[in-house]
């Protein structure tokens, strides 16, 4: 048996194997996270993600500077505020730390996009993304009150300057809440990125140290998803399309790519994957350990998250990736 078909003869040269590579990662589908906090000249590193800091919003701009000098089109904005309360004063407040590094962000980098993460767990004082009844323990998140809290927070970031706007919270009717809002106050033209298929993961655990947003008591399952259903994320993602969407979100990634390929085949809008906190930390922990090739694995899953359908990604690794695809 002598086999006419020989897959390996487009793979004997590096330049035939570039010239029938099907998907490249590009600089265009990186979107880089950054946590901004109260006072100056103030950078922390979060201990469980090597790399990544807490930063005030001065050392903020630098860092978008960099970001926006690396060729990255844009970041994602997430707040630890001074005090927290169970209103989440410090998410809509004209004077909160997010809208803050927005506005500082605009005003020397102004054609870097920023998107504002639009939720409440940085600030409220049990951590959890939504309105509790007061005095309530058992974490049971009051949903509609809640989309009060997030109209006003996507406003007033939206005032500060925040390009995209991106509900995370997962509460019913976010997007629509969200889109009249936005529209009432003059920013029909201002996009929404919904984090539509967000699972109740493990994987957020050093974000959760990185944002100071671990709740005091219970667990998120009562509004992220559960990491068994596949067919529950189309219909979250319909919901999202419907209620005027202009962008969808599946999170977390790298165990999530079946949901990033379904999402695509059901819709037409762009795709944004969230390469979550623990998804790096495991890379950068291995890697110091010199038990894995940083490079290559971090190139390979980010390409990876764009072969399952993926146009955007948000990940840690945002510089780094940059930088080595200028290598
Ligand atoms: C909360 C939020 C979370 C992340 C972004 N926004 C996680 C959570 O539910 O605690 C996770 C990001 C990451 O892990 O990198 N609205
Ligand atoms: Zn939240």
């Amino acid at each position: 048996m002598f086999p006419i078909h020989r897959p390996r003869r487009l793979r004997t040269h590096p330049q035939l194997r570039r010239m029938v590579r099907e998907t490249v990662l590009s600089k265009n589908d990186l979107i880089y996270p950054l946590f901004a906090v109260p006072g100056e000249a103030f950078a922390k590193e979060v201990k469980s993600m090597p790399g990544v800091y807490q930063l005030s919003v001065d050392k903020i701009v630098e860092e978008a500077k960099e970001v926006y000098d690396l060729g990255i089109p844009s970041i994602i904005l997430f707040g630890i505020p001074e005090d927290k309360d169970t209103d989440a004063t410090g998410a809509w407040h004209d004077c909160g730390i997010v809208q803050k590094a927005a506005t500082a962000v605009k005003e020397a980098v102004p054609d870097l996009i920023v998107i504002a993460d639009t939720c409440l767990c940085e600030y409220t004082s049990h951590g959890h993304c939504g309105y509790l009844e007061t005095g309530d323990l058992t974490g049971r998140v009051l949903n509609d009150p809640t989309l009060e809290l997030l109209q006003k927070t996507a406003v007033s970031q939206a005032k500060a300057g925040a390009d995209i706007i991106a509900p995370s919270g997962m509460m019913d009717g976010f997007v629509q809440a969200i889109r009249e809002a936005l529209d009432a106050a003059g920013f029909q033209d201002t996009p929404i990125l919904s984090y539509a298929a967000k699972y109740a993961s493990a994987y957020y655990g050093p974000f959760r140290d990185a944002a100071d947003s671990t709740p005091q008591f219970g667990d998120r399952r009562t509004y992220q998803m559960d990491p068994g259903n596949a067919r529950e994320a189309i219909k979250e993602v319909e919901l999202d399309i419907a209620e005027g969407a202009d962008m969808l979100m599946v999170k977390p990634a790298l165990a999530y790519m079946d949901i990033i390929w379904r999402v695509k085949e059901a819709t037409n809008l762009p795709v944004a994957a969230y390469n979550v906190s623990g998804e790096y930390s495991m890379v950068k922990a291995a890697a110091l350990n010199g038990w894995i090739d940083e490079q290559r694995v971090v190139m390979e899953t980010l390409t990876s998250f764009k072969r399952a359908g993926s146009d955007l990604i948000l990940t840690y690794h945002a510089k780094d990736a940059a930088r080595w695809i200028d290598s």
